[in-house]
């Protein structure tokens, strides 16, 4: 590598200084571009009317009710943003150990797909796959004695795939990392004639100390005992990202994505060149805190550092990023 380099110019005949002199002409040689049609928004929703509930962890994050939620989404789709991803805070009184509630097709997230697809078209919408949101005990999976279950947890997730599918869900992605489910999952979609519905795999993520807002915001905190490492991945790990890659790529996954972000650009970067595939990362609710926190206080620059960050992604090879500042990005981009 550094012999390739050293043989393309050299000092002084060569300045690279030349390049970046003018706005113009650092345009010109800019190698990525970040646009609009990048982004995936997630947005929480909850029960009731015209309430909106700020998440403290998330400051400028709110959790919307569905008539709401329908606004949102109307002018996330007029400002040219591909897609929305739907997360519940489910009513305490509506989890169970079996997290049953995942597959009501009355259910909150249903009803918030239903009322999207009718008011809004030209817009995407994406939902997790995982028990998280549903379950009493906060794992993504069913709970016995303490241990996530496997295959019992993967017949909950393929039963949710299909009733959000059927309630006008376009992309099912599963957020929970049991072994098998992209596989399950894409043969019940078959099995029901969804051939088309498209799965984007959270393939590789990670068991991380990032997504602590998330579970306030979708009220799974309390809930929560013990952690994710039996299930989601060591941080220490980095092949073995492309291992659950791989594999869910060969189980029919149409998109993959790397969870956490901005820690993990260097495994979106192993999975773009191993595989080529469609490759996103989600920008967590953790890294959204860390840098909303320092800009409330006046260290960082908002628009700045969402821009930078989002642009970063790209560098790394990300075809789309999943970020809550969706919607700010959106509008900066358009301003240029
Ligand atoms: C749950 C899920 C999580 C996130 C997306 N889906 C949290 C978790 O695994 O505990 C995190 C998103 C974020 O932090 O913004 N299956």
């Amino acid at each position: 590598m550094a012999k390739r380099f050293s043989t393309l110019g050299r000092y002084p005949t060569t300045r690279l200084r030349r390049n970046r002199r003018e706005d113009w002409s650092r345009r010109l040689v800019a190698e990525h571009r970040l646009s609009v049609n990048d982004l995936i928004w997630p947005v929480f929703v909850q029960e009731g009317k015209n309430v909106r509930t700020p998440v403290a962890s998330m400051p400028g994050v709110d959790r919307l009710s569905v008539d709401l939620f329908v606004e949102a989404a109307k002018q996330a789709r007029d400002l040219g943003i591909p897609a929305v991803a739907i997360f519940p805070e489910t009513d305490p009184k509506a989890k169970t150990p079996d997290a049953r509630e995942a597959y009501n097709p009355d259910g909150l997230v249903c009803r918030a797909i239903r009322a999207v697809k009718k008011e809004v078209s030209g817009l995407g919408i994406l939902c997790d796959v995982a028990l998280d949101p549903f379950n009493s005990d906060g794992h993504d999976g069913i709970v016995r004695d303490g241990i996530i279950l496997n295959d019992e947890s993967v017949e909950a997730l393929v039963k949710q795939a299909i009733v959000q599918t059927e309630a006008g869900a376009d992309i099912q992605a599963p957020s929970d990392m049991m072994d098998g489910r992209i596989g399950a999952i894409r043969k019940a979609l078959d099995d029901k004639g969804y051939q088309h519905e498209q799965i984007m795999s959270y393939a590789a993520k990670y068991a991380s100390a990032f997504y602590n807002p998330f579970r306030d915001a979708i009220g799974s905190s309390g809930a929560l005992k013990g952690d994710k490492k039996t299930y989601q991945m060591d941080y220490a790990n980095s092949d073995e990202a492309l291992r659950e890659v791989g594999f869910d790529i060969e189980e029919g996954a149409d998109m993959v994505m790397v969870k956490p972000g901005l820690p993990y650009l260097d495994i979106v970067r192993r999975v773009k060149d191993a595989f080529g595939v469609p490759t996103y990362a989600y920008q967590v609710s953790g890294e959204y805190a860390m840098l909303k926190g320092a800009c409330e206080r006046g260290w960082l620059d908002w628009d700045k550092v969402l821009i930078e960050t989002l642009t970063g992604f790209k560098r790394a090879g990300c075809d789309g990023i999943l970020t809550y500042g969706a919607v700010d990005a959106a509008r900066l981009l358009a301003k240029k």
